[in-house]
């Protein structure tokens, strides 16, 4: 079995408060993870959003200077990066042979754009890669969303699934009721909570997953990360067909 699991910003930060990571939401998705893993010696590549580090250090920039200059960009950078060691250690806390590779070292301009040999290589040699949101510079500064680098490595993979862990059941309707599945070309009216997201929101998380080929695409809430991996009809189920 393998899986793509990307942790989103608002599962394993506090979008309220800059730099404060969710411990509990994390360790609780790490043990699920270790649990799935565990029981089924598999294949698992987690990438995961920028929250209250990179979104917040985004939107603070695009304020003062309008522009992610090669400075600007290494302050994303060490955001990511900062978050990027808790996620690694919530995982090795539990058991997870996890190993890092930051983006902006394998991604030159976007996540069409990248090596992603070493992440592989760690795929087929038994460790659980982590890669993650990040900015680059190339030419001016870029924000590569961890949505795109699980699409990509879904498919690079042929990954069983591709899972999307969110603060939320799933995706909302207007009333904030769960929608169960979303087809390509079916219109739905859907929450768009997150005015703090400088990746473009829910709406454009769906969009993303379509291009995965993975015959188990789901937006899911952290709490349902094992069931999701299980196979079992949780959260938003996207249909690619
Ligand atoms: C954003 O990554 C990375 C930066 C802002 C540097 P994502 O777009 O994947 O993050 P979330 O999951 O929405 O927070």
């Amino acid at each position: 079995m393998s899986a793509v699991i990307k942790l989103g910003g608002s599962l394993i930060t506090d979008k309220s408060s800059p730099r404060t990571v969710k411990w509990d939401s994390l360790n609780d998705s790490a043990l699920q993870i270790y649990k799935y893993y565990k029981e089924n010696n598999a294949k698992i590549a987690i990438i995961h959003g920028g929250g209250s580090f990179g979104h917040y250090e985004v939107e603070k920039i695009r304020k003062s200077k309008n522009v992610i200059d090669p400075f600007s960009t290494s302050l994303i950078q060490e955001s990511m990066l900062t978050l990027a060691l808790a996620v690694l250690k919530a995982l090795i806390d539990v058991g997870i042979p996890a190993s890092l590779h930051p983006t902006h070292t394998i991604c030159k301009s976007n996540a069409n754009d990248c090596n992603y040999f070493s992440i592989i290589n760690d795929l087929n040699n038994g460790l659980v890669p982590i890669t993650y949101g990040d900015a680059v510079f190339d030419g001016e500064g870029k924000i590569i969303s961890g949505d795109d680098l699980s699409v990509q490595i879904s498919n690079l993979i042929n990954s069983d699934c591709l899972i999307f862990a969110t603060d939320v059941d799933g995706v909302l309707d207007e009333k904030g009721n769960l929608i169960r599945e979303i087809k390509r070309n079916h219109y739905i009216n859907v929450i768009n909570r997150d005015v703090f997201d400088v990746t473009g929101g829910i709406v454009n998380k769906i969009n993303k997953a379509f291009n995965s080929k993975s015959n188990n695409i789901r937006i899911v809430s952290g709490k349902k990360i094992y069931n999701a991996l299980n196979g079992e009809d949780v959260g938003t189920k996207i249909i690619n067909l």
